[in-house]
């Protein structure tokens, strides 16, 4: 049975910070940002935007393409939860009206919290080939300010209906597993920013694609060649354009010129102007990839390489069906970036250092620009979502 994803969404906030901003108030020369980290933009979120509003908002456009009534399953990865009890899976389930017949359930494995629930929902629907499962990765990525992670903040959520006979991406059953306990980047519940041990991290990622990799090749038989295109898990572009040098090397392959571009630089748009949306970012790479390819992609074979934090790291692979094109959220997605609103610096770090209220009273947020589903307020330690189209 074929299985994969049938429809992809990516919502991320309305509002960002040019990185030539933040470089000029932070002292550093911006081409650090732009070329040596390979950023240019960062998507802030409102006070009035979370993780669970940026799903809700990912999610809706695809949920009005099916009948949202086969939704039996709906998993949400994330590790910038809202709750230490009750699952983002559950708020999303309810604000989108899905079926009471339906378990939601929030994972957490730092950027591979995504990668996970994808082939968890496989494994559900093949068993129940008739079922969907609503996959998402939502998060806010976060680092002190001035700090050499600042400039790799960002955010983002990616919806996908994973299904049998999938419209977009049949996924390959054999995949390249890597999992260490490793202290590379970490949040400790009392913390609302990341800890990261920067240049160990990039060591780690690059390290656990080869054992990956290895193990993806001892499934499969595949070599270097068999892939078109291939996403990586992108913390910031640079990092996916060192792992595909790193993984050509590895497989013995010279890369001509033109080769890195050709094989990556798709995936890589949307993530240099909205920055690291961690469980979500592999997933941005592929819409990228998908909205942005000037070849058909129909019948080619795309390499997929997810790496969390602790860590988790997989290298899996699909097929892109024919006919992907006119199941995409491409227009969309310009239109949500172009209409985007630059914060000044100022404003970022007002955003940035505005708290949650905690003290149980009853607040309303400011309306920001979202789309149809913001935050208006939290009352009673209780969040109060509304769908304001
Ligand atoms: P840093 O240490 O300040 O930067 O921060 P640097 O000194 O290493 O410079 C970065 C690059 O810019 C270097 O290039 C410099 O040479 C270059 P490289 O040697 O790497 O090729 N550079 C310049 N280029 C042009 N003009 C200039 C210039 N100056 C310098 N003037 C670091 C870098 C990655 C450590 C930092 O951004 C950080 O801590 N980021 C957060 C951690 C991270 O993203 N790690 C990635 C791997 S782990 C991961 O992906 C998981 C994660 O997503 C979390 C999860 O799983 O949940 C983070």
């Amino acid at each position: 049975m074929n299985v994969g994803i049938d429809l992809i969404s990516f919502y991320t906030s309305n509002y960002f910070i040019e990185l030539k901003t933040l470089a000029t108030t932070r002292g550093v020369d911006p081409a650090k940002y732009y070329i040596g980290i390979g950023q240019e933009k960062m998507a802030i979120p409102p006070p009035d935007e979370d993780i669970v509003t940026m799903a809700a908002n990912a999610a809706l456009p695809i949920i009005k393409q099916i009948d949202p009534a086969q939704i039996d399953l709906v998993l949400f990865g994330t590790e910038s939860g809202i709750d230490q009890s009750k699952a983002a899976a559950a708020f999303v389930h309810g604000m989108l009206g899905l079926s009471h017949r339906c378990r939601a359930v929030e994972l957490k494995e730092a950027c591979y919290g995504a990668t996970a629930a994808v082939h968890l929902a496989m494994a559900h629907v093949r068993t129940k080939p008739d079922s969907k499962a609503l996959v998402i990765g939502s998060d806010v990525a976060r680092y002190e300010l001035g700090s050499p992670g600042e400039p790799t903040q960002g955010c983002g959520a990616v919806a996908m209906i994973v299904s049998s006979n999938p419209r977009t991406m049949k996924i390959d059953l054999q995949s390249g597993i890597y999992t260490d306990d490793v202290m590379d980047f970490w949040r400790p519940n009392y913390r609302d920013q990341a800890l990261v041990d920067g240049k160990y991290s990039t060591r780690v990622y690059l390290h656990a694609l080869e054992e990956a990799w290895k193990h993806y090749q001892e499934q499969t038989g595949r070599s270097f060649g068999d892939f078109a295109r291939f996403c990586y898990h992108l913390p910031f572009t640079r990092m996916a354009e060192k792992a595909h040098e790193r993984l050509a090397k590895f497989c013995g392959v010279e890369l001509a010129a033109g080769d890195l571009e050709r094989q990556i630089g798709d995936t890589l748009f949307y993530n240099r102007i909205t920055g690291n949306s961690y469980a979500a970012s592999l997933y941005v790479g592929l819409c990228s990839l998908l909205d942005r390819s000037a070849e058909d992609l129909g019948g080619k074979r795309i390499g997929m390489y997810s790496y969390g934090s602790g860590c988790v790291a997989e290298f899996f692979s699909g097929t892109i069906q024919p006919g992907y094109c006119a199941h995409l959220q491409t227009a969309r997605h310009a239109k949500m970036l172009a209409e985007r609103a630059e914060l000044t610096f100022r404003q970022y770090e007002d955003i940035y250092n505005l708290r949650f209220p905690t003290d149980g009273g009853d607040h309303e947020f400011t309306r920001y620009r979202t789309a149809p589903f913001r935050l208006a307020g939290v009352k009673a330690h209780k969040r109060h979502y509304v769908h304001s189209a």
